[in-house]
């Protein structure tokens, strides 16, 4: 193991029981030693998803249940500080994103394999909000097997996996229709795909969207009730995949997927960042916070309502 100079302790936002966001403690922890395959990250920037608030409310206690205190966080933005046995890819020094634990803290581990380096011109608070949109997208757009020239229905497509999932999308050629609110039709347009509005009546709208063209599979990120007349949309369930609707989509036979794999995080952070190199990617930060503004930001994901990601700069 490699390292710089390191305390042994630093801050790290913690609850330590389900409930609302004013469980949200900064707290003194132990740093966290890199195991092998994995290093010890300064974290920049640590990206919050619904995920966070979701298992802070002790919704997702039977499938992922958390010890306390718990340190949320699934992604970061930060330096390498020290390398675990085995690492060769990265050293100390190194300025790199992707999946993380326990992010929502000044030192974060995460596995040496799923990173990518940060270019330079990728702020860190961008970088922060990337890594779990693009594992997502590239697993939910993997599972539909997607031909240039066939039309795809991304509901949520304004949101973070769904902006991803638009772009990588269009890049392979596939006609994109995607519903967003009266706020994000612009920005929808911007990005290629053909906006239509959430709400009652959408699939009526996405219908008049494809003008004619077959709907053949849809993405679903966002929006309740959707799923069936998603189904009824493109004639069966095989190419429908939700990752926001387990419960609906279980008795409807669509593909409910969760949590990636080494090749789906690498892949998803490969593309985002050949569309950044490329000068096209759009990915919009809503705001930063410090770590104890946590609350804060779990208050602003639980309630929605705005576009890009809020990151948390510790
Ligand atoms: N299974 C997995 O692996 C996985 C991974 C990542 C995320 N997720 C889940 O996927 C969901 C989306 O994540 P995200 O990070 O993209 O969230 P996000 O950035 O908060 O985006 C959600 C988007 O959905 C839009 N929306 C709200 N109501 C809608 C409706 N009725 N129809 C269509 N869109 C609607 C929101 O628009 P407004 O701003 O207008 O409200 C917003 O643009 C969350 O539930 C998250 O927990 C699952």
């Amino acid at each position: 193991m490699s390292d710089l100079t390191l305390p042994t302790e630093a801050k790290a936002v913690t609850f330590a029981a389900y409930g609302e966001p004013d469980e949200l403690r900064v707290t003194d922890l132990a740093v966290p030693q890199p195991g092998p395959g994995q290093v010890l990250l300064r974290v920049g920037g640590a990206g919050v998803n619904a995920l966070d608030w979701k298992l802070r409310r002790g919704f997702l206690q039977g499938v992922f249940p958390v010890t306390f205190p718990h340190v949320p966080g699934l992604e970061a933005a930060g330096t390498v500080v020290a390398t675990g046995p085995g690492v060769e890819s990265w050293q100390a020094g190194d300025e790199v994103l992707g999946l993380a634990s326990a992010a929502y803290a000044e030192y974060a581990v995460a596995e040496a394999a799923t990173l990518a380096a940060r270019p330079a011109d990728l702020p860190v608070e961008t970088a922060a909000g990337l890594p779990v949109a693009a594992d997502t997208a590239v697993r939910g757009l993997g599972l539909l097997d997607l031909k240039p020239g066939e039309t795809l229905l991304i509901h949520g497509a304004a949101g973070a996996v769904g902006t991803l999932a638009v772009q990588f999308a269009v890049e392979d050629g596939v006609r994109v229709i995607g519903t967003a609110g009266e706020r994000d039709q612009e920005a929808l347009r911007e990005l290629g795909a053909i906006p239509v509005l959430y709400g009652d009546g959408v699939i009526d709208r996405v219908r008049e969207a494809a003008a004619g063209e077959p709907v053949v599979a849809v993405l679903h990120t966002s929006g309740d009730g959707v799923l069936a007349d998603s189904v009824a949309l493109v004639g069966g369930p095989e190419r429908v995949v939700t990752i926001a609707a387990a419960q609906e989509a279980g008795p409807l036979g669509v593909t409910f997927t969760s949590g990636g794999s080494t090749d789906t995080a690498v892949g998803g952070l490969s593309r985002t960042l050949a569309l950044h190199a490329a000068g096209t990617l759009s990915a919009p930060v809503r705001t930063t916070l410090p770590l104890a503004d946590a609350t804060t930001a779990h208050e602003l994901s639980e309630r929605g309502g705005g576009r890009g990601k809020i990151v948390l700069l510790p």
